[in-house]
């Protein structure tokens, strides 16, 4: 992707996610008064104690990462950071259980603070669900504000080097209008902007909602929602949208970038392959048959951690034992202690998930099924469910940088006698997480299975179309 003239960019990546509701007809009966009544057990969403949160300075050394933790706390942004990250993973696993060819890309971070949100609005059983699909922790208010202060935290990244949006939208109906104590828990707790749309001229909403997701990923995402997933039923529409731009702390020489070969499961490509050799934190992980590389963004704050597998065919079982546990471990292994000659295709990959049958999977039954679905905190209404969620990302991968070749982030390592210099190569699939690394929180995690250029335009046939597989 071209990001730009004299773009500082070595990196650019970010996504979307959308849920939207159907107010059932039977709904549209009740009265105003019935849908605003207080319902029993109504949580107060202590809107008027938000604090202004001041984050801690974080982020030892890269190399050093995670070496020291910082106590968690349930309020803690390390604490959302785990459970959007397992989150995360589970549902990598079960979208490469469906479809082991395809590159894919998305960011546990938009999915799970959208669902998050809808959690803070579900009682009962669908309350449940997602409690056991987001792998939630803690009490309810804490585990909110949590995720709240990872936004922010992740939010105040966004400084040299590093652009970073996130934007959370509610979109509501002039008709069907929600239970007024959530637009206000979503603008409280996350910033969201809440806008009223007329639903009944669907091109139009889908125009506006399109637009703002257009704007907020700088022309990224152009078309986040279709007309006809919005009629004069649709209730809401919740979204939001996670966008990187980051520049590598050691950039590639784009004079260095020459055709290579990357074996993908339709056999060999021809791909654009960089090439730098610097110090860059490698790690063998023995028990996963992987090394692993780390390329840090500008800042250190944030990086992209490569899981190569040592077998070609490897990934599929690499990914199936992917956790939490392996991503720390794995930071923690890295070390930095000599040069590494990486070699790395350029990418550019999207993936449109229908993320409807991916949480079913997940145990997130309820919150699609009218007949049992308990939102109340959000539609005041019963029998509103999601009809429609999806999510889309893109993320590109380039040497791009022309400022000259960056500060080393290293000086503070011991070694005595030069290391021979590790080649890592990266010409088979793998698996990538773009991770916080104080936290590990996982901004974007997927797979590039064949990092050659796909073809703008879909071919109606023979095209893998993810959300088909799901039907
Ligand atoms: C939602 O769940 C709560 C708590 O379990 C229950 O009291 C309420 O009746 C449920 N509402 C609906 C509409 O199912
Ligand atoms: C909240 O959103 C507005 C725009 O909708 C933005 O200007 C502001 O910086 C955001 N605040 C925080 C704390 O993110
Ligand atoms: C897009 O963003 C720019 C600022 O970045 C703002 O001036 C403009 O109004 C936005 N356009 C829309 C349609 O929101
Ligand atoms: C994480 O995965 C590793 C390797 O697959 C496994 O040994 C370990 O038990 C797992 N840890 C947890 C907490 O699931």
């Amino acid at each position: 992707m071209s990001v730009g003239r004299g773009a500082m960019v070595s990196s650019a990546l970010l996504l979307a996610v959308l849920a939207v509701v159907l107010a059932p007809a039977a709904a549209a009966g009740r009265s105003q008064q019935d849908l605003f009544r207080p319902l029993p057990g109504e949580l107060s969403f202590d809107l008027d104690q938000l604090e202004d949160l001041d984050e801690p300075a974080l982020a030892p050394p890269v190399g050093v990462v995670a070496r020291r933790r910082r106590p968690l706390t349930a309020r803690s942004y390390q604490h959302a950071a785990k459970m959007q990250g397992a989150f995360g993973i589970d549902l990598f696993q079960v979208l490469a259980a469906h479809d082991s060819t395809s590159n894919v890309v998305f960011s546990p971070m938009s999915v799970g603070t959208a669902l998050a949100m809808l959690y803070a609005g579900s009682r009962g059983q669908t309350a449940e669900q997602l409690w056991a699909a987001l792998h939630l922790t803690g009490e309810k208010r804490e585990l909110m504000h949590s995720h709240r202060r990872l936004v922010r935290h992740t939010k105040k990244l966004a400084r040299d080097g590093i652009e970073m949006v996130i934007v959370s939208d509610l979109f509501t109906s002039e008709e069907l209008p929600l239970n007024p104590k959530f637009p206000r828990y979503a603008s409280g707790m996350f910033n969201s902007t809440v806008t009223s749309v007329p639903f009944d001229i669907p091109y139009l909403t889908a125009e506006i909602i399109n637009g703002r997701f257009y704007n907020a990923t700088q022309g990224v995402i152009d078309s986040l929602v279709s007309s006809d997933m919005l009629s004069e039923d649709t209730q809401f529409v919740l979204a939001n949208a996670v966008f990187f731009r980051g520049s590598w702390l050691m950039q590639f020489d784009a004079a260095a970038t020459a055709e290579g070969v990357f074996q993908s499961p339709a056999g060999p490509r021809p791909v654009q392959m960089m090439s730098t050799k610097k110090v860059f934190p490698i790690a063998e992980l023995y028990q996963l048959n992987a090394r692993a590389l780390l390329l840090p963004y500008k800042g250190e704050k944030l990086g992209m951690l490569i899981l190569l597998p040592n077998d070609p065919a490897g990934l599929d079982s690499l990914v199936a034992a992917l956790n939490m546990t392996v991503i720390s471990d794995t930071l923690r292994k890295l070390d930095g202690l000599g040069d590494v000659l990486v070699k790395m295709p350029k990418f550019d990959i999207e993936s449109e998930l229908d993320l409807q049958p991916l949480l079913i999977e997940l145990g997130v039954r309820d919150l699609f099924d009218p007949a049992v679905v308990n939102m109340t905190r959000v539609t005041g209404q019963r029998g509103a469910a999601i009809s429609t969620a999806v999510h889309k990302a893109r993320l590109s991968v380039s040497e791009e940088g022309t400022e000259a070749a960056a500060a080393t982030a290293f000086v503070n390592l011991f070694r005595s006698v030069p290391d021979p210099i590790r080649p890592f190569v990266v010409d088979r699939p793998f698996a990538f997480a773009v991770l916080e690394m104080s936290s590990s929180a996982v901004l974007f995690l997927g797979r590039v299975t064949d990092p050659t250029p796909q073809p703008e335009e879909p071919q109606p046939e023979p095209q893998p179309d993810l959300s088909a597989l799901f039907l």
